[in-house]
C-alpha cells in the first residue's frame, strides 16, 4: 500500500494549491484541469527549509552593515540598467518574464555579452537551446568574448557543482521551466519543480553573492508560469512585453527591491538584435498622421521620463443593441468612464457608438494625467474634427468634468518643446505653479466643455 516515505499530492499547477484527492477545479483560483499529481518529498517541508537558510548569521546592528555589498554591476545597456535602477546588484535575484519570442534570451545574451566585454565572467546556462544555436544568435547581436560561457544543462544540482568550480561572476538561467531537481520526483516545470529550484537559485545567490537572471514563460493570461510565489521569491521581476508584430519591446519592472518600479526601457528588434531606443517620443511619433481626427498626443510619465505618445480614437454608428468597447493600451475601465463623461457633460451620444481605442507603438498607459486627451480623441472622432498636430493635450478628468492637475508638468511640457510642439490644452491648477518653456503656449482648461472649446 502507500508508501510514507513517497507520499502523492494533487497540486495546481496555476497558484499552487494542494489537494490530498484529485478534484476537477481548483478551489482556490479556479482554474480547471489544473491539479497534476505530484509526488512530495520525503521531508520536504519546514525542517529541510531551515536547514538550508543555515543559522551561520548572528544579528548585527543595522547600522554596522556594509553598503558595499551592494555595489552595482551595470551591463552596459543602458535602457536595461535604468530599469534594474542602475544595474545589477551581487547576490539578486531578476526574474524576466515574456510572451515566447519576444525577445528574452536576445536581451539576456546581449546584456551578458556586454558585461563579458567588461571583463566579468559570465555563465550563460540555457535549457532551451542548444550551444551552436546560441552560437549562432551571438553571431548576429554583437562580438562574444572569452569571458561568456555558454552550457545547455538543465539539471540543477549540476549547474551548481558548475558554479562552485566556475565561479562566474554573473549567472543567467534561461528558462526556470527547464530546469529541475533531484530532489524532487515532478516534471520540470512543474509547479513543485520550479518552486524548488527557484528557492535553491535564491539560496545560492545569497550565500555566494552572484548576481543570477532568471529567463521565466509567461502564461495566455500573462501571470510567470508557476505560482505568484515565484515573484514574492525573488528579488526583481522585470516583464518583457511587446507586440510579436511592433518592432517595439518595453522593459517594465513590477517589483524591484533595489530601485523604482516606474522605469521603463524601450528596445526595438531588429535584424540585428535589440536596439535601445534612446528616445522614445520621437519613435511613438514618427508615424503620426497630423490633424486627423481622433489622433491626439498627450505625455505620459514613465518612471522619471516623460514620453510622448499618441492616443487615438474611433467611433462610429452601432449596429448592435450594446455598443462595443475595444480598447488597447488603456484601461477599459476608465474609458467606459470618460465616455459617460462625455455624454453628460457635453452631450455626445456615445451610448449609440462602438468605441475603439488604441495606444500607438504597442505601449499602455496607466496615468489619469492622460485623460483629457482620451476625452479629446473621442470627441474628435465623434465630431469629425482634428486636434491640430502642434498640440499636447494633458489633464486628469473628474466625474463632473471637471479637469485636475498633473503632476511633473514641467517635465512633460520640456519633452513636448523639445519635440516641436507649441501649444498646451491643460489643467488650469497647473499654469500659475511652474515655469513653461517659452516655445510653448500653454491654454488652461477649467472643464472637459472648455477643453473641446479651445480644441475644436
Ligand atoms: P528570443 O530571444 O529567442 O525570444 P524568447 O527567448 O523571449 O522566447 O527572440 C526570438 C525572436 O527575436 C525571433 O522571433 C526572432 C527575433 N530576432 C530578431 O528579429 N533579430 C535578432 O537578431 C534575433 C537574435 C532575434
Ligand atoms: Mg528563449
Amino acid at each position: 500500500m502507500a508508501n510514507k516515505a513517497a507520499k502523492s499530492v494533487f497540486v495546481c499547477q496555476g497558484c499552487g494549491y494542494k489537494s490530498p484527492k484529485w478534484m476537477g477545479k481548483c478551489p482556490d483560483c479556479g482554474q480547471w484541469h489544473s491539479l497534476v499529481e505530484e509526488e512530495e518529498p520525503a521531508g520536504a517541508g519546514e525542517g529541510r527549509r531551515r536547514e538550508q537558510w543555515g543559522a551561520d548569521e548572528n544579528p548585527m546592528p543595522l547600522s554596522q552593515v556594509s553598503e558595499t555589498d551592494h555595489a552595482r554591476l551595470p551591463t552596459g545597456i543602458n535602457e536595461f540598467d535604468r530599469v534594474l535602477g542602475g544595474g545589477l546588484v551581487a547576490g539578486s535575484v531578476v526574474l524576466i518574464g515574456g510572451d515566447p519570442g519576444i525577445g528574452k534570451s536576445t536581451l539576456m545574451l546581449q546584456a551578458m555579452m556586454s558585461l563579458s566585454r567588461k571583463g566579468a565572467d559570465v555563465l550563460y546556462v540555457s535549457g532551451e537551446e542548444s550551444v551552436r544555436q546560441i552560437k549562432l544568435r551571438s553571431g548576429r547581436v554583437g562580438k562574444a568574448s572569452d569571458r561568456l560561457f555558454v552550457v545547455c544543462e538543465t539539471l540543477y544540482e549540476r549547474i551548481a557543482s558548475m558554479i562552485e568550480k566556475h565561479k562566474p561572476g554573473v549567472l543567467v538561467l534561461d528558462s526556470i521551466q527547464t530546469l529541475y531537481s533531484s530532489a524532487i520526483g515532478s516534471a520540470p516545470g512543474s509547479i513543485a519543480q520550479v518552486r524548488e529550484v527557484t528557492f535553491q537559485i535564491t539560496v545560492m545567490a545569497k550565500k555566494t553573492g552572484l548576481p543570477t537572471l532568471v529567463v521565466g514563460h509567461v502564461t495566455k493570461d500573462g501571470a510567470i508560469a508557476g505560482p505568484r510565489l515565484l515573484e514574492h521569491m525573488v528579488d526583481t521581476v522585470l516583464y518583457f512585453e511587446g507586440d510579436q508584430n511592433h518592432i517595439f519591446r518595453i522593459l517594465r519592472a513590477v517589483k524591484n527591491r533595489f530601485g523604482s518600479t516606474n522605469e521603463i526601457g524601450v528596445f526595438e528588434m531588429r535584424e540585428s538584435g535589440l536596439v535601445q531606443v534612446e528616445n522614445p517620443s520621437a519613435v511613438f511619433l514618427a508615424e503620426r498622421p497630423k490633424a486627423a481626427p481622433g489622433s491626439v498626443v498627450t505625455a505620459s510619465m514613465e518612471g522619471s521620463r516623460p514620453i510622448l505618445v499618441e492616443i487615438q480614437a474611433l467611433a462610429s454608428p452601432t449596429s448592435f443593441a450594446s455598443p462595443r468597447r475595444t480598447v488597447l493600451g488603456l484601461d477599459a475601465n476608465r474609458v467606459a468612464l470618460l465616455a459617460a463623461v462625455l455624454e453628460k457633460r457635453c452631450g455626445m451620444p456615445f451610448g449609440g457608438q462602438d468605441l475603439f481605442m488604441n495606444v500607438a507603438g504597442g505601449v499602455r498607459l496607466t496615468e489619469p494625467a492622460v485623460d483629457l486627451a482620451v476625452v479629446a480623441a473621442m470627441a474628435g472622432s465623434f465630431l469629425e474634427r482634428p486636434v491640430p498636430g502642434d498640440t499636447l493635450v494633458l489633464g486628469e478628468v473628474g466625474l463632473t468634468g471637471e479637469i485636475r492637475g498633473v503632476g511633473h508638468m514641467e517635465n512633460r511640457l520640456r519633452e513636448a518643446a523639445k519635440m516641436g510642439f507649441s501649444r498646451c490644452v491643460g489643467p488650469e491648477a497647473a499654469a500659475k505653479k511652474i515655469a513653461v518653456p517659452g516655445q510653448i503656449k500653454l491654454e488652461c482648461a477649467r472643464s472637459v466643455s472648455h477643453a473641446l472649446e479651445i480644441l475644436f
